[in-house]
């Protein structure tokens, strides 16, 4: 398929959420600095907010998020594809509408794309694409590309959908369509790889009774999809899922190679960021060593006006100093600015509210000293990266299993939701006491251990440089 003396070549593909383009851009640079040249897919909407987001947007780049890197010589090629919708249309407002598109237009676009791209040189070698795309191999049989499944998320998570089967024989899941009305909530001890998990512990959509949303047919397409995949790559760490992913690599090559962040952990200079960040550096200079409790919500989760509420209402209590992230369009509710008027006036000394940020540059700074979270993958890793303990708020999707491996299997973070609603004081008296107390000591112990594997896993024999070079190797002899 390929000449030996030419370089690998790789279409990447990340899935249109910020969370997803974040680590796919930070894995298509690693892979280019190993010898491949790369050709890198954003849809044009994600194409059109990261430029917008840019600060004097207009003439800092155009076309392509990749042209600082490329003046440093690397072979990273940038091409955008339509993903079904014009660019008007509101994605984020419009989820299961938006994801109806990427399952069924989005295919074609992509098709057509890899298509071209087989025509450049040296011909591409292999499809990365990420593991929610239902097409993959589809797109990899009809152009004789190998095909790797990129996984953002734990292994855990990967393999509960991997095994979502077990879990509706079981009676822990619901059938693909109908309504599903008796959950079994006993312990879920049989899928092979996890020791034991509760239901409660699932991903949101495994615990809804309605399995038949558009997302549900995404997901349970991609994991059907996925056993047809050659090589399936994953933003985790060995030493922190070994029996997991053991029992993955049975079933299919997995090779863990995370943590994927970007070259020494600093403010990554390609272009990711879907909204403008606010320079958050100056105000935390000011702040004593550890005091700052940083809360965001991530980049997909809507919020009730209710969960505002209540965040403003224990951070108050806790008297903590804090900065909050408040994403553009992420509350269901018209009255944001009522809702927070009065509560940012009253802060004004301790809190700083803006609407996006350079997370890396804000929880590696020494002033932070503990991170409000909703527990997507990405910003677990950050924080462990910075030492800094979790308090978890999980809204939806993985962030629940996320928050399992955090609280019950690490020991790096606590609650403040399980299920029953917890007391206002009994937070605010959490977080003054991981900020201030044993707690945060306790945990800060913690997180140094699981740091540490993450160090390890990097570092020039480390399990994840191991694995990313054995993939590599093998991708390399699949192409001959
Ligand atoms: C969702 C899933 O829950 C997550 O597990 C999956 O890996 C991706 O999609 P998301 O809301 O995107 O999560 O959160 P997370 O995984 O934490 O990713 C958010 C990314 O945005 C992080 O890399 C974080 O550093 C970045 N971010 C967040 C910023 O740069 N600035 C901000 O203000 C907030």
């Amino acid at each position: 398929m390929n000449n030996d003396h030419q370089k690998p070549h790789a279409i990447v593909i990340p899935y249109p959420l910020q969370g997803h383009v974040i680590p796919s851009v930070h894995l298509a640079l690693k892979l280019e600095t190993k010898g491949f040249v790369i050709t890198f897919v954003n849809t044009q909407s994600i194409h059109q907010q990261i430029t917008k987001s840019q600060p004097n947007h207009s003439d800092t780049f155009g076309d392509d998020i990749f042209t600082d890197s490329r003046k440093s010589g690397l072979d990273i090629r940038y091409v955008v594809v339509n993903d079904g919708f014009p660019l008007g249309f509101d994605r984020s407002l419009n989820h299961d509408q938006y994801f109806e598109g990427v399952l069924h237009v989005m295919s074609a676009h992509a098709d057509e794309l890899v298509g071209e791209t087989i025509k450049t040189n040296p011909p591409p070698t292999c499809l990365i694409a990420d593991t929610f795309f239902v097409w993959s191999s589809m797109i990899s049989n009809k152009y004789n590309l190998v095909n790797v499944s990129f996984w953002t998320e734990p292994a855990l998570v990967f393999t509960l959908y991997y095994h979502v089967d077990l879990l509706r024989k079981n009676g822990h899941v619901g059938s693909l369509d109908t309504y599903f009305i008796y959950n079994r909530e006993d312990t879920i001890d049989y899928i092979p790889g996890i020791g034991a998990i509760e239901p409660k512990d699932l991903m949101s959509y495994l615990q809804a009774s309605d399995t038949t949303t558009v997302v549900h047919r995404i997901i349970f397409k991609a994991f059907k999809d996925v056993k047809n995949a050659d090589f399936i790559i994953c933003n985790t760490i060995q030493e922190l899922e070994p029996q997991t992913i053991s029992a993955l690599h049975e079933k299919h090559p997995t090779y863990a190679i995370g943590p994927i962040f970007p070259t020494g952990f600093t403010k990554s200079v390609v272009a990711t960021s879907l909204w403008s960040e606010s320079d958050c550096t100056r105000w935390l200079d000011t702040k004593p060593p550890g005091s700052v409790l940083y809360v965001s919500l991530g980049s997909y989760a809507h919020v009730s006006k209710n969960t505002i509420v209540e965040i403003a209402q224990r951070l108050l209590l806790s008297g903590v100093s804090f900065i909050w992230v408040l994403r553009p369009g992420s509350i269901n509710s018209d009255e944001t600015d009522v809702l927070l008027v009065g509560f940012e006036e009253e802060v004004k000394e301790t809190g700083l509210m803006v609407p996006w940020c350079c997370q890396i540059e804000v929880i590696s700074h020494p002033t932070v000293g503990g991170f409000l979270t909703h527990c997507g993958w990405n910003s677990i890793l950050e924080s462990v990266w910075c030492t800094v303990p979790l308090i978890c708020l999980p809204l939806l999707t993985d962030q629940f299993t996320n928050r399992k491996l955090v609280v019950d299997n690490w020991k790096i973070g606590v609650n403040v939701c399980d299920n029953k609603q917890i007391k206002a004081e009994e937070v605010a008296e959490t977080i003054h006491c991981l900020m201030n107390g044993k707690l945060g000591d306790e945990l800060r112990k913690n997180i140094e251990v699981v740091k540490n594997k993450l160090e390890n896993a990097l570092s020039t024999d480390g399990s994840s440089q191991v694995s990313l070079e054995k993939f590599i190797s093998d991708v390399k002899i699949k192409t001959q």
